[in-house]
């Protein structure tokens, strides 16, 4: 009797040991050490962390409406503001049980992104976020991460970019048709760079069009605002698995759902190929994914469920991003329409009415330096993260394995010591003299591509379709903000803005 009550007593005080250890000794341990160190930050709270405050600050902050000011940093992420003003450069703060990092010194995050070591590796432990990305390129490591990036770099560079903008030029085309309807009216402009990006990637990197993948763009818009929703929402260790909430089971069915379409997409390249109809599987990246699944060495494919991580990946960040800066960049140019008059005098003396070309699109000096600006006041991407993957010398500090580390761009971007006093303003002349001069030299202080080797590797690709976006825009078209405007630019991953940009668009 005493023997199974024992073996009892051991059953039911297990589990609470592993909750005590990983909710309330791995915290104590870390925040010790970092604390030690002189890395303070808000106390962490047992099982939560500070995801209550988080969630508290954003939705106070939520309630006041906001004025047309690019001071967005205290609104968009109240949390990483406030802790800043009160603790510092270098903090720590609770997401849950993880410890996050907060790092805005150069040196140091140059340390990180350059990872000359090894020792950061990039975070794959959301739920949510797995079902988006997969264990594709942006979460992958080491010969996996190489292949993939060897695989993308070829895809989105050099010739390959070229050959895209005449794809990009066509897209773009029917978008500015489509807004001859709108002459004189009020536009939510958007809506219309939605559709642009998804049929831009589409077309470009998996040779179909926009309708073709429509259910994977929904899917991808859908799983990206429950993603969204559940940020803040900490849950016990294993309990996905016992109780299912509603989200969880609406997530993996949207996992699904992604799964599925992109298959048919791959099958159908795979029954053309077959066919005779396309050569090689194709020249696009879908084509250099499914040449490297059929490759005779084992070592160099990549399996069926890589492929569909890979194009999962690549509609999302190949167009949610894309489209964020457009909504921002029309946004700027509707209220600073001096900035709207100069760019439109380099387009047309550039293009006349013409298409834009390859050649062209790099001389777009000024087109360029509204691009910089805006990507500096609403960078798409706030957090680039990292992980610890041991024991780690940063700066001058020692961090214990398993710490997150969070870099928020938008800080950096508004940093006086870099931009100066009116860091707020929208001035892009900033970028007059060219992105090292920009910064002093600081190559740290502006950062809406990353940097180092998981730099963005559609970045070019990026430009060339935000610059024929609007090069062809201004060709055709003025506008100003409609007074229906409400300033309110949240993040749903990437930073958008909430009721979209609403402009009055009149012919040239
Ligand atoms: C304005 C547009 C864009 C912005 C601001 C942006 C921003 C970024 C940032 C900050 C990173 C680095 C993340 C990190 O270090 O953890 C990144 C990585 C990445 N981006 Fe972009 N991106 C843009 C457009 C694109 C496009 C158009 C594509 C695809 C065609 C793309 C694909 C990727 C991929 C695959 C990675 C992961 C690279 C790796 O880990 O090796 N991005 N992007």
């Amino acid at each position: 009797m005493s023997t199974l009550l024992s073996i009892c007593l051991l059953l039911i005080s297990i589990p609470s040991i592993i909750i005590l250890y990983k909710l309330w000794w791995i915290p104590f341990r870390i925040r010790h050490a970092l604390e030690s160190q002189g890395i303070k930050g808000p106390p962490y709270k047992f099982f939560h962390g500070n995801t209550k405050e988080i969630i508290q600050m954003k939705d106070q902050i939520s309630k006041t409406p906001m004025d047309l000011s690019h001071d967005i940093f205290p609104r968009s992420q109240p949390h990483l503001y406030s802790w800043s003003k009160i603790y510092g450069d270098v903090f720590v703060f609770w997401m849950g049980a993880k410890a996050f990092t907060v790092v805005t010194e150069p040196q140091m995050i140059k340390e990180i992104l350059n990872n000359k070591e090894g020792n950061f590796s990039k975070i794959n432990d959301g739920d949510y976020v797995k079902k988006l990305f997969g264990d594709g390129i942006v979460v992958a490591e080491g010969e996996k991460w190489s292949k993939l990036r060897k695989l993308a770099n070829h895809a989105f560079h050099g010739v390959s970019l070229k050959v895209m903008v005449p794809e990009m030029i066509s897209s773009a085309r029917s978008m500015v048709d489509r807004w001859k309807n709108y002459q004189g009216k009020e536009m939510e402009v958007c809506e219309q760079f939605r559709l642009l990006t998804s049929e831009v990637i589409s077309r470009t990197a998996f040779g179909s069009s926009y309708l073709e993948g429509i259910t994977v763009f929904e899917t991808l818009i859908k799983l990206n605002a429950l993603i969204s929703r559940n940020a803040f929402k900490i849950r016990f260790y294993g309990s996905k698995k016992l109780i299912q909430s509603k989200d969880d089971t609406e997530a993996d069915r949207m996992e699904q759902q992604l799964h599925d379409s992109i298959l048919e997409i791959v099958k159908k390249r795979e029954a053309e190929a077959s066919k005779g109809q396309v050569n090689d599987f194709g020249n696009d990246f879908l084509g250099s994914l499914l040449k490297v699944h059929h490759h005779m060495d084992p070592k160099s494919q990549v399996s069926v469920d890589e492929i569909i991580d890979e194009c999962k990946t690549f509609y999302f960040a190949g167009h949610d991003t894309t489209y964020s800066s457009l909504c921002w960049s029309i946004l700027l140019l509707g209220i600073h329409t001096d900035w709207q008059e100069k760019a439109r005098k380099e387009v047309i003396q550039l293009f006349g009415q013409e298409n834009p070309n390859s050649e062209g699109l790099t001389r777009l000096k000024t087109v360029t330096m509204i691009i910089y600006e805006t990507l500096r006041l609403y960078s798409p991407v706030t957090t680039i993260t990292r992980r610890t993957e041991r024991k780690t010398k940063l700066g001058k500090y020692e961090l214990p394995a398993n710490v997150n580390l969070l870099i928020p761009p938008q800080a950096l971007h508004r940093n006086p010591e870099t931009w100066g006093q009116d860091a707020h303003l929208f001035k892009p002349e900033r970028f007059s003299q060219g992105l090292a001069k920009s910064t002093n030299g600081n190559s740290m202080a502006f950062l809406p591509f990353g940097s180092g080797t998981r730099m963005c590797v559609g970045m070019n690709f990026a430009f060339n379709e935000a610059k024929i976006a609007l090069s062809m825009i201004l060709q055709r078209y003025k506008f100003t903000i409609s007074p229906n405007y409400v300033h309110s630019p949240h993040i749903v991953l990437t930073m958008q803005p909430q009721h979209g940009v609403q402009i009055l668009l009149q012919p040239l």
